[in-house]
């Protein structure tokens, strides 16, 4: 088992360290900095469906739909292009709206989550497109799609998602860059820049990881919390939600995820000096709001975590604990402010005396509904 673990104590830790090469390994074959182009066999195949499509609807659950909660971001912004996410368990019991010219995009580790499935199974039937962004290669969810493309992440061992959350971001972002680039909704220049954020990407990642002690550091400080506040704004809101999920899951903290703003309008009555607060605070075009959020929380006396970008010199005098990630476009910044979330759930899990790679009553594949 030590051999399988790669000399890590779990396989989530391993699964973290692995994501620069993960990351890699989704971009490999498709991404070329130097040519500033992107090849994806099912999108370039299907590019008429995604083309014409009025609505794209992404469903998954889980930490699956927190990716989606970002391609909501990309494809809007990048395609302009509206986007629905819809958690499957909700989606297939209502007796949703599908109109020809939907395109489903499914996001799943496994591809045998059920209620993705099912809910796939049943938009199908009424004549929707489907996209599958899948890892496991053969699965359930990737032989019902009509199309798709593979995160190739590797298998995935700790129950809590790590390196399938990143690939699928990549090949989210890869899909909508393509998307927009055909349609026309994006300027060369800036497909071109961001083709190269994203070959960046795996490199900035093993920067984060090179040395984790500070947020080790981090961990131990506030393993003993009974409840967390995860805030961000932007693509930084999908990344505040996976990071109170994570902490949930393998610490057994109860943690929130907020829209930054949002906090106002309920959760800010909940700070007091005991609350640590994780602020994604990362220099992208919400900065300016998201350090008047921190603010409001430091002027309540609660603890600030901020994941915040290097170089940055206004964040560190309202923290008390900073964590940092290399400068990024926040197009794909999700993947970088995301990794320190996972690293400070595996040591507060640890530090706890958790069984991270097997928490309570927690299933890796959900294929029971
Ligand atoms: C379970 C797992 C999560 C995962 C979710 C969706 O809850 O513990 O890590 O995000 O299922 O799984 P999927 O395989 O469809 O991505």
């Amino acid at each position: 088992a030590a051999i399988e673990k790669g000399g890590f104590d779990h396989f989530m830790i391993k699964e973290i360290h692995e994501q620069p090469q993960t990351i890699y390994d989704c971009l490999r074959g498709r991404l070329n900095a130097a040519e500033g182009t992107i090849k994806m066999g099912g999108v370039d195949n299907n590019i008429d469906k995604l083309l014409n499509a009025n609505r794209i609807i992404v469903v998954a659950c889980g930490t699956s739909w927190h990716a989606g909660l970002v391609a909501e971001y990309l494809f809007e912004e990048l395609c302009r292009i509206p986007v629905e996410v819809e958690y499957a368990s909700e989606f297939r019991y209502r007796n949703p709206v599908i109109l020809t010219g939907d395109v489903i995009i499914a996001v799943s580790q496994s591809g045998e989550t059920a209620d993705t499935l099912v809910a796939l199974e049943n938009a199908k039937e009424q004549g929707a497109f489907i996209f599958g962004v899948v890892n496991a290669v053969g699965s359930s969810i990737a032989r019902i799609s009509h199309a798709g493309a593979y995160t190739h992440s590797g298998p995935e061992i700790g129950v809590a998602s790590t390196k399938a959350f990143t690939g699928q971001l990549a090949v989210l972002t890869m899909m909508a860059l393509k998307v927009a680039k055909a349609k026309g909704t994006i300027s060369e220049l800036r497909y071109v820049e961001l083709i190269r954020e994203l070959d960046a990407i795996p490199g900035k990642v093993a920067e984060i990881l090179k040395d984790t002690t500070a947020i080790q550091k981090i961990a131990e400080k506030y393993k003993d919390a009974s409840d967390f506040l995860y805030l961000g704004r932007g693509y930084n809101f999908p990344v505040a939600l996976e990071g109170a999920l994570k902490l949930k899951e393998i610490s057994y903290i109860h943690a929130e995820g907020y829209p930054a703003a949002e906090m106002k309008h309920g959760p800010i009555a909940l700070v007091d000096e005991t609350l640590p607060v994780v602020f994604v605070a990362t220099k992208d075009r919400f900065y300016e709001k998201i350090v008047s959020n921190v603010q409001e929380i430091k002027a309540r006396r609660g603890q600030v975590i901020c994941v915040a970008t290097e170089g940055d010199t206004v964040i560190p005098g309202m923290s008390n604990d900073v964590v940092y990630v290399p400068d990024a476009d926040e197009i794909v910044g999700a993947m970088l402010s995301v990794v320190p979330m996972q690293v400070l759930s595996y040591y507060i899990g640890t530090y706890r005396g958790i069984d991270v790679d097997k928490p309570r009553n927690l299933a890796k594949s959900v294929t029971v509904e």
